[in-house]
C-alpha cells in the first residue's frame, strides 16, 4: 500500500498532460518571417467551413463566407481548429492549419 500512489500519481500526470495538449492553443506565427496569404487565397481552407458556417447554414450563429465575416471570428475560429473541435468530422491538412493561423495573426488581410 505504501508504494501504491506513486505510479497513480504518474498516470495522473500522463492524463493531464494528454488533455492539455488535446485542448491546445494555436501555434504563434512569427509574422515578420511566415508567409502571410490574404482571405482570397484561403478558400481551400474556408472550405472545410462554410459548408456549416455559410450563407445557408450557421451553425453556433457564425458564417464565415464573407471576408468581413471572417475577421470578425478569426481568432475564435483559429481556437477551435488548434483545439480540434474545428472542422468536426474532418481533418484539415496541417499546412492549411498553418495557412489560416498566419491569417489570423498576421493582420487577416483580405
Ligand atoms: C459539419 C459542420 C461543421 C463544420 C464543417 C465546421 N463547423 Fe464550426 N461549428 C459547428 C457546430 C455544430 C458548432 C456549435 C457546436 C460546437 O461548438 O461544437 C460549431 C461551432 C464553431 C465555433 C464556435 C466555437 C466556440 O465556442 O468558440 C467556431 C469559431 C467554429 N465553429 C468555426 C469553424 C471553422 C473555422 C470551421 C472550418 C475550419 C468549422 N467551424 C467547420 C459545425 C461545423
Amino acid at each position: 500500500m505504501k508504494h501504491g500512489l506513486t505510479p497513480l500519481l504518474a498516470a495522473l500526470g500522463v492524463l493531464l498532460f494528454a488533455v492539455g495538449c488535446a485542448g491546445g492553443d494555436p501555434p504563434e506565427i512569427d509574422c515578420d518571417t511566415a508567409t502571410v496569404k490574404g482571405y482570397a487565397e484561403l478558400g481551400e481552407a474556408f472550405a472545410y467551413c462554410t459548408q456549416c458556417h455559410g450563407a445557408t447554414r450557421a451553425d453556433e450563429g457564425i458564417a464565415l463566407h464573407t471576408y468581413e465575416l471572417a475577421v470578425e471570428h478569426a481568432s475564435r475560429s483559429e481556437r477551435s481548429i488548434a483545439n480540434g473541435s474545428m472542422p468536426p468530422d474532418e481533418t484539415m491538412p496541417e499546412s492549411l492549419e498553418t495557412d489560416f493561423y498566419t491569417w489570423a495573426q498576421c493582420g487577416t488581410p483580405p
